[in-house]
């Protein structure tokens, strides 16, 4: 069945019908296809082209095809063109000459809108629920060594000691912003089109308020023309789960890095890592290393999307089709990361001896050297400089900042007095770090609190 035809004095070139036809990947629609429709039909009696028992009949049929749609076999040997077209098939087979009303005042420009936006929506709520379980294993983990200190990097270099919960957290707030944007896309998707006809506005004069309410939208498009040419709703999701993938393949690296021998102190759990057919010692984190593969597969969705809209015509184009298969998959691939990310932090275990050796062993506090010199009276560049010789000769001599004694300290430079021993340890140092978002332990401990209730407020 098409839902056009008579103009045309043949039909399409089965190779064209092969290459246009999208119901292999849009039949995801389904559900949300016959949810508009079955709305839709309420529009249509509402207008006068339906009658009360007509809808009735139409909601019903459509009921059974929704039924019908969950058998797997339901698509086997389909010929339709999307499953727009299949949904109003099964309708005649189902409703008689009755479903030749469905289409009336709608195109599936507008349909198409709809559906997708229907089905981002849900989509949407089932990932914040992921993210959400995520964020919640996360929060436990750092619970979990409240006290451990690890090394904090720039340049992949030992740059200062921190808090475990510290690093924890600030992946917490990445992925609190990515649930924002996922939040502010799913304002943005939940307005409805129906009624903006093919471009023009629909020639009847729908009660599109109404129909927003029965879908469970929270306002309706405000210009025709924009609903079919514009997708960029699901450019913001594209962003919103390229950003989390963004996020997420860093953790994953770090503790590819962290759980590794080079590093050693990390551990992940049996379940997420695999072992070598060739070398027995092995064990391989690829759970990490897909989640961070999966990051670039959908950049690639989001800038698939980017340029196959660049450039196209006002209003409609086919190639607009092209927008559904990077959707879906990076859809996919989000909930699929974000779910196993949530399995290797429960996972994963922390050898807190390691990392509070690597901090204590380097020379990570030569900043809370220098800012005790600063403290003192010294001014900050001769602090630095100061510091930094005392780094230079201890490397030369092989010596730790745990070996050294006060007296060796004040003979080192005048500008030592025999209490800054103490910021030799870095757990001192870190003490003098209780700004609001330092590694301060205080201020460790309420930022934990504080994103504790945070995630409670938002799954409650
Ligand atoms: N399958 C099309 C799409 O996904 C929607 C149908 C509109 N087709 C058309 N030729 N106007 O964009």
């Amino acid at each position: 069945m098409k839902l056009w035809g008579g103009r045309f004095e043949t039909g399409p070139s089965e190779v064209f019908e092969r290459f246009s036809g999208s119901l292999h990947f849009d039949r995801r629609l389904i559900d949300a296809d016959i949810r508009g429709s079955q709305a839709f039909a309420s529009a249509l009696e509402r207008v006068g082209i339906l009658t009360a028992d007509e809808r009735e009949c139409m909601i019903a049929a459509f009921d059974q095809i929704r039924e019908e749609s969950h058998d797997p076999q339901f698509f086997d040997g389909a010929e339709d063109e999307d499953v727009h077209t299949l949904v109003i098939r099964k309708l005649g087979e189902k409703a008689g000459g009755l479903a030749a009303k469905i289409h009336t005042g709608r195109s599936r420009n507008e349909q198409v809108s709809l559906d997708t936006r229907l089905w981002l929506r849900e989509q949407i709520d089932a990932t914040l629920g992921l993210l959400d379980s995520f964020l919640a294993a996360l929060l436990e983990l750092a619970r979990r060594y409240p006290d451990a200190v690890i090394p904090g990097y720039t340049h992949t270099r030992r740059a200062q000691a921190v808090l475990w919960p510290h690093y924890i957290l600030a992946y917490f707030e990445m992925f609190a912003r990515d649930r924002e944007r996922l939040g502010e896309t799913r304002a943005r998707v939940n307005v409805m089109p129906l009624g903006s006809g093919a471009l023009a506005g629909s020639g009847f004069r729908f009660d599109r308020e109404a129909m927003a309410r029965d879908l469970g939208f929270d306002a309706i498009t405000r210009n025709s023309m924009d609903v079919s040419a514009d997708r960029d709703w699901a450019l913001d999701f594209l962003h919103a789960a390229a950003t989390t993938l963004l996020h997420l393949s860093r953790l994953a690296e770090d503790w590819i890095l962290y759980s590794g021998e080079e590093y050693g102190w990390m551990e992940l759990g049996d379940d997420v890592t695999s072992g070598s057919s060739l070398m027995p010692q092995k064990k391989n984190p690829d759970s990490l290393e897909l989640i961070r593969g999966k990051a670039g597969r959908v950049f690639g969705a989001y800038s698939s999307l980017f340029i196959t809209l660049k450039g196209t015509p006002m209003t409609y184009n086919r190639d607009m089709q092209e927008d559904k298969e990077p959707l879906f998959d990076a859809a996919d691939q989000l909930a699929g990361s974000l779910e196993m990310a949530r399995v290797v932090v429960e996972s994963a275990k922390l050898k807190p001896a390691v990392p509070a050796a690597a901090a204590e062993d380097s020379w990570m506090v030569a900043t809370d050297i220098a800012e005790t010199l600063a403290r003192s009276g010294v001014p900050f560049h001769s602090a630095h400089q100061i510091a930094g010789r005392l780094v230079l000769a201890s490397l030369q001599q092989g010596k730790k900042p745990a070996q050294w004694t006060a007296e060796e300290l004040v003979a080192f430079a005048p500008e030592f007095r025999p209490d800054m021993i103490r910021s030799f340890r870095p757990i001192e140092g870190m003490q003098t770090r209780e700004i609001p978002g330092g590694t301060g332990p205080l201020a460790v401990a309420a930022a934990l609190e504080e994103a504790e209730a945070r995630l409670r407020a938002w799954r409650a």
